[in-house]
């Protein structure tokens, strides 16, 4: 247990929509400590208790920005993180809202990607990696199905920087093991958020379970994977798709 009142702490990024949402949600239930991360301030209409005080601003696109945020959750903790769930993510695609393949998609966008998708990622852990070995924590990066295969509306930034998280979770795992760390990546398949695009119901159409997730279905897996029911996994990608991948 994380403090003297022996409530856990959660890190999250992308917490103001979708899965990071249903993920706070989760672990506020099972009575975890979230500090949430987004672009946008606290929402008050968001229903978890300490919300605003538990809230950090960050543009996560902005290394800079980035690194001083860590110096603000060092404060907002006693040492000790139960669990950090790198889970903000972008998607952009082109402005009549077409794929961006690699023939198209210029380098800025695709840095921009990375930077959200990938580099905050292991900026954040190594960042408070003293206070997650500290607890014995749990990493949890959200990858994509996207990562493993062409998709046919995410774009070639997004699906490289996902492949990239992926290896990510493989190379944490194994440097962050030694430290008590466990370091795991969901990757969802069709989850009903605001990154889902026109047509995705064609996809579904053909999903073993023939129909979309839901984002409490992917918080599920994520609260598995930073709770002592998962303590012997780690380096392992678990899939959370209806199938998609077989
Ligand atoms: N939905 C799916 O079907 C699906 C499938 C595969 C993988 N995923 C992955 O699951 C994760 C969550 O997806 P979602 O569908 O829930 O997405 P979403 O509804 O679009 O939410 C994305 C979250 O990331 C935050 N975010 C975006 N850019 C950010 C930045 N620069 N700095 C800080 N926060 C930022 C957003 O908050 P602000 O706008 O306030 O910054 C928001 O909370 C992503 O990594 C996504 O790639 C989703």
């Amino acid at each position: 247990m994380s403090d003297s009142e022996g409530q856990k702490t959660l890190l999250l990024t992308g917490a103001s929509r979708g899965i990071g949402h249903a993920t706070v949600k989760r672990f506020s239930a099972a009575g975890w400590r979230v500090l949430t991360c987004s672009r946008q301030a606290f929402d008050p209409r968001c229903p978890w208790p300490g919300g605003e005080d538990n809230h950090i601003q960050v543009d996560l696109g902005d290394p800079n920005n980035t690194v001083e945020a860590i110096e603000i959750v060092k404060s907002k903790i006693n040492g000790r993180l139960d669990a950090l769930v790198n889970n903000a993510g972008i998607s952009p695609k082109s402005d009549d809202g077409g794929r961006l393949n690699t023939l198209e998609t210029d380098l800025r966008t695709w840095g921009k990607v990375f930077h959200v998708n990938f580099f905050a990622s292991v900026v954040l852990a190594r960042g408070l990696k003293d206070e997650l070995s500290a607890a014995k924590g749990a990493v949890v990066n959200v990858t994509s199905i996207a990562g493993a295969r062409v998709h046919p509306f995410a774009g070639a930034a997004y699906s490289t920087s996902k492949a990239a998280l992926a290896a990510l979770t493989r190379e944490m795992a194994h440097d962050f093991g030694p430290l008590g760390v466990r370091v795991n990546a969901i990757a969802p398949g069709e989850v009903e958020t605001s990154i889902l695009s026109p047509g995705t119901e064609k996809i579904v159409e053909t999903l073993p379970l023939r129909r979309l997730g839901q984002p409490s279905e992917v918080a599920d897996v994520i609260y598995f994977l930073c709770s002592d029911q998962s303590s012997y996994v780690t380096g392992t990608e678990i899939e959370v798709n209806a199938g998609q991948h077989v």
